[in-house]
């Protein structure tokens, strides 16, 4: 991760913890990953926030939080106040999107030059950087005046309002700084800039210029407009930015069942690719699959750039496989292989480990960025004895042959479902953020839930039918605390967390947090469907919510150690306006500042554009609710959760 290398600080907490065994991890809630003597949470010192659903964000009281951009605010100078009624697509390119999501804060150093990422990195810089923002999706009924409801506006939008919804999805790149007044955008950045679903972007790897990638525009297979459904993301210790596509299979329209090709056709029911989908493919022919039936093969996959290059080019990377991508988060190492961990959100679908070809070679940009291109893909198989195996998505291996109806590696990939359950991957409950803990080296699945599971199909690592609250998984590769093997095929795990309420009457919604007793869970302190996740500069594990308005309170943030004698005892840090879920949540390096995503405030309950639930953040009549990030810090300047 860009601020995670050479670090001298985690190298003295590393020492001051190391002497940590590996735990004999088994599937059960008991064993820490590290066992680390000292506990990182007995930092978090923050007075709890209690569990409300109102019109207003949360926060503890020592804490303020600067509404840095809001969707439609201007990425250059002397633009014209937001007005949403004359809203053009022109206009929303040079403004911020719509549902705000991943945050990847990317220091500047103000000596260093384009193309030198790793120099900007490890600067550190925790007063001014690139805010990288994704934008996943639209929402007609709340953004323009004059839907009734979601299903009529998503149905029955506008050519017009088809075009600025195109514009406002994807991604922004805004500089921002740390000024007296608090955090602010630099409008007259040469660095701002908007990354839509026109952005013409080059598709490389095996799969590259495959005839599944063909399209009547790009006969070369090798070139696509823009990207969608950027859910969550990942960071490269190169600089550059990783933008995952998600449920990309919205934006299309049509009938699978009418696709000649038999292989297209259970390809696209897979992501839900449906006649009642959004209407784009009415005004933007490529998303109507009955013109152009690659077009969706696409879509569904990693994307990087280099947020230091305004001119480059985004590429998407389909070594990383295709399918509805949550993030990828990387562990990088030098001279060792870059190993990169992501989950498949959906029900029953999986989690995945890529491994590079090459090693890392630090300050060596042209090398390392072909890292992400030349690789293996895996799918995690999670035995109920707490043991677990990577499964390489390899053509020609085990079943991955043409008898499976599987001509080549590019198909292996652009199906890569398909292929990780031919090779007995672990079904999971809709795998969300996957990340490692640089303090111990172990990795944290999100999984946020699966109401799809039926009682005869659970094991070890999905352990409730009907999962409605979500649990976390602890992947234990190999190796020493804070020195694993991530590359390693075989790998420990244990269950960290179970959301809910510990003290639930039904069982298959009761939390269970490590090994504590429901007591010394705190009336906030637990929460249900983490999505997010992100590790402060001490180890400690911030989880970010999407869900918990099902259970009666909002969406939030809860903070907690992964090690010690308050190893999973979640504290309850922030709370999002009602009908908003929290994402992103991502610190500067020093950890004085935490960006969030409030993505979708007001939506549900027929809440629409011209009678909205509330209007937060400007709570202005003549603005409706809108997307925000907001930079979050203590008063004081010590480290958030300190
Ligand atoms: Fe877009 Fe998986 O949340
Ligand atoms: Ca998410
Ligand atoms: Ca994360
Ligand atoms: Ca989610």
């Amino acid at each position: 991760m860009c601020d995670e290398v050479e670090d001298p600080g985690r190298r003295k907490l590393f020492k001051a913890l190391g002497a940590a065994t590996a735990a004999g991890a088994t599937a059960s809630l008991l064993p820490g990953c590290g066992k680390g003597e000292k506990s990182a949470s007995k930092n978090l010192t923050f007075a709890e926030i209690p569990h409300t659903l109102d019109a207003q964000h949360h926060l503890p009281e020592e804490y303020s939080a600067d509404l840095l951009l809001r969707w439609g605010d201007p990425l250059v100078e002397n633009a014209s106040s937001f007005d949403p009624a004359i809203l053009t697509a022109t206009e929303q390119e040079k403004r911020f999107g719509y549902n705000n999501d991943f945050i990847a804060y990317m220091p500047l150093d103000e000596e260093a030059s384009p193309g030198e990422g790793e120099r900007h990195c490890k600067s550190r810089n925790s007063e001014r950087g690139l805010l990288c923002v994704n934008h996943e999706y639209t929402q007609p009924h709340l953004m323009f005046s004059g839907y009734n409801d979601e299903y009529s506006a998503t149905r029955g939008v506008s050519a017009e309002h088809v075009a600025v919804e195109q514009a406002a999805c994807g991604h922004a790149i805004v500089e921002i700084e740390r000024t007296a007044d608090g955090w602010q955008p630099v409008l007259n950045s040469s660095y701002n800039r908007r990354i839509t679903l026109n952005t013409p972007m080059n598709i490389v790897g095996p799969a590259a210029g495959d005839s599944r990638l063909k399209t009547q525009a790009d006969p070369s297979g090798t070139r696509v407009f823009g990207t969608v459904g950027n859910c969550a993301g990942g960071k490269t210790p190169w600089g550059t930015v990783l933008i995952a596509e998600e449920g990309f299979g919205g934006a299309f329209q049509g009938d699978p069942d009418n696709i000649a090709d038999p292989q297209e056709s259970v390809n696209h029911h897979t992501f839900g690719i449906a006649p009642d989908n959004r209407n784009w493919g009415d005004h933007d022919r490529r998303f109507d699959i009955a013109v152009e039936p690659h077009e969706p093969n696409r879509f569904g996959w990693m994307v990087e750039y280099d947020p230091y290059d305004p001119t480059s080019t985004p590429r998407k990377l389909t070594s990383l496989g295709r399918f509805e991508h949550e993030g990828f988060t990387l562990v990088s190492k030098p001279n060792r292989p870059i190993v990169a961990y992501g989950g498949d959100d959906d029900e029953h679908q999986f989690v995945y480990r890529y491994v590079s070809t090459g090693s890392y070679q630090p300050n060596d940009f042209s090398h390392n960025r072909e890292l992400l291109v030349d690789g293996t893909l895996y799918a995690g198989q999670f035995n109920d004895d707490g043991s677990g195996r990577w499964l390489p998505l390899l053509f020609g291996q085990g079943p991955l042959t043409a008898e499976n109806g599987f001509r080549n590696q590019a198909d292996v990939l652009i199906d890569a479902r398909r292929a990780a359950a031919l090779l007995g991957a672990t079904p999971m409950d809709r795998p969300e953020d996957v990340e490692t803990n640089p303090l111990n080296d172990c990795t944290y699945v999100m999984l946020t839930k699966n109401k799809k599971r039926d009682s005869d199909e659970i094991d070890a690592a999905n352990p409730r039918s009907r999962n409605a609250t979500g649990h976390v998984l602890e992947i234990v590769p190999p190796g020493q605390f804070g020195q694993r093997d991530h590359s390693s095929d075989t790998f420990k795990w244990n269950t960290f967390l179970l959301g809910g309420n510990p003290n639930a009457e039904n069982p298959n919604e009761r939390g269970a947090y490590g090994q504590r007793s429901p007591g010394t869970i705190s009336p906030s302190g637990w929460f249900a469907n983490p999505d997010n996740v992100a590790f402060d500069p001490r180890g400690n594990m911030w989880i970010a919510t999407d869900g918990c308005e099902d259970f009666g309170f909002h969406d939030g943030l809860w903070a907690m150690a992964t090690e010690g004698e308050l190893r999973a005892a979640p504290k309850h840090f922030f709370g999002c306006p009602q009908g908003a879920e929290v994402c992103g949540p991502e610190f500067t390096p020093d950890g004085k500042t935490l960006f969030v995503s409030v993505q979708h405030p007001a939506d549900g309950r027929g809440s629409t554009f011209d009678e909205p639930m509330h209007r937060w953040p400007d709570q202005d009549p003549a603005l409706p609710p809108r997307p925000s990030v907001l930079a979050i810090y203590r008063r004081d300047g010590r480290e958030v959760g300190s």
